[in-house]
């Protein structure tokens, strides 16, 4: 086992754009695991949109704090339990933070089995599979027939919300950054269409790709995309809320989007906010159906892996910036 603790922590919040200057390297000490806790070595980093949401404040966990060993999950291997029911060797999804070793209580964690690629814990098996299956499923209710339009279409969650839309009898149209984005969604990954938000007049562009109307819009973005789906929108249609990507990386915009509420009443939309963990005691027989699709291959996994821990700085600004295709995460080495 390695003697020291590689950590990269969040030396000051950023105000604007996330900058390698808002990071520092630091070595520590392998901590020592008390009573009730597993010493866990990560093998895997999950890079996240909200990663930078949770420089902003308080949202479904506690704002970060300059000083802090920059928070984020991690698929992560036992190396020492002081719990039942763990083992060295077991494998858990566990918020180890930005480092290689973490102790931790056992008591929220849950063993995960040992599958290949083992990425796949992390991408269509862990949030990103789970938070595209029930925001679709559960907020959009999408129906054989109708036009699914998903944001940040070639990002971990997006890229399978296209799919499920597809395999649920759906036309799916990608949202996404520039001319290579939309050439993978609508050849290796089977939407329908993709239109470019950065090749101006998204309103009118999706007007064409969507003649009849958006049913279900997943919005991963927020701001200028989100307003550009409202005028788009069918009578009756849904939007499933699942994050702001647009909205994370600076200050806070000037103003939200147009036509709220004016089209919400007159098109009678419903607007659906959720967080993936609402669902989950649905979630073994989702997950058992996300590995139907990816086992028959009606599901295609994107991933985006990166090698050592000391890149994960430029992984998130790169994320945020649109670099990555599929999920993105970091191999600690
Ligand atoms: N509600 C939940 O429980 C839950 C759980 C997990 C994730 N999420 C949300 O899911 C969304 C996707 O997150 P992720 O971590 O999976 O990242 P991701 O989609 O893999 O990557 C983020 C993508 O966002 C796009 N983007 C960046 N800035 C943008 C802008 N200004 N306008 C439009 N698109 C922009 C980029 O692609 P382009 O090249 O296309 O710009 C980038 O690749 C986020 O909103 C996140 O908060 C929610």
């Amino acid at each position: 086992m390695t003697k020291t603790n590689r950590q990269i922590v969040l030396a000051e919040l950023p105000h604007d754009k996330l900058g390698r200057e808002h990071f520092a390297l630091s070595e520590g000490a392998v901590p020592t695991p008390a009573d009730g806790e597993l010493l866990l070595k990560t093998l895997y980093v999950s890079l996240d949109a909200a990663n930078r949401a949770w420089m902003q404040g308080a949202t479904y966990r506690s704002a970060l704090k300059a000083g802090d060993v920059m928070a984020g999950g991690a698929l992560a291997e036992v190396v020492e339990s002081r719990a039942g029911g763990f083992s060295p060797g077991d494998l858990v999804f566990a918020d180890t933070g930005w480092q290689d070793y973490a102790a931790l209580p056992a008591r929220h964690l849950t063993k995960l089995p040992r599958i290949e690629p083992l990425t796949h814990l992390l991408s269509v098996y862990g949030v990103a599979g789970l938070t595209a299956y029930f925001g679709l499923i559960e907020c959009g209710r999408p129906k054989a027939g109708e036009t699914v339009v998903v944001s940040a279409a070639a990002g971990s969650v997006g890229s399978l919300v296209g799919q499920i839309a597809k395999i649920k009898g759906c036309r799916a149209i990608g949202v996404a950054g520039g001319a290579a984005k939309g050439a993978l969604l609508t050849g290796e990954l089977g939407f329908d269409a993709a239109v470019d938000y950065k090749a101006g007049d998204l309103r009118r562009a999706l007007r064409a790709a969507c003649p009849d109307g958006i049913d279900v819009y997943f919005d991963n973005v927020g701001g200028e995309v989100l307003e550009a789906c409202l005028f788009n929108m069918a009578t009756h249609g849904r939007i499933a809320c699942c994050g702001a990507v647009s909205q994370y990386d600076g200050a806070a915009p000037p103003h939200g989007p147009r036509g709220v509420p004016g089209l919400i009443v007159t098109r009678r939309l419903t607007l659906t906010g959720f967080v993936v963990m609402d669902f989950y005691a649905k979630r073994e027989a989702a997950l058992a159906e996300l590995k139907s699709w990816v086992e028959s291959g009606q599901l295609k996994v994107r991933e985006d892996v990166i090698d050592g821990l000391e890149n994960l700085p430029g992984a998130l600004i790169g994320l945020l910036a649109g670099e990555n295709v599929g999920k993105r995460m970091v191999k600690a080495r």
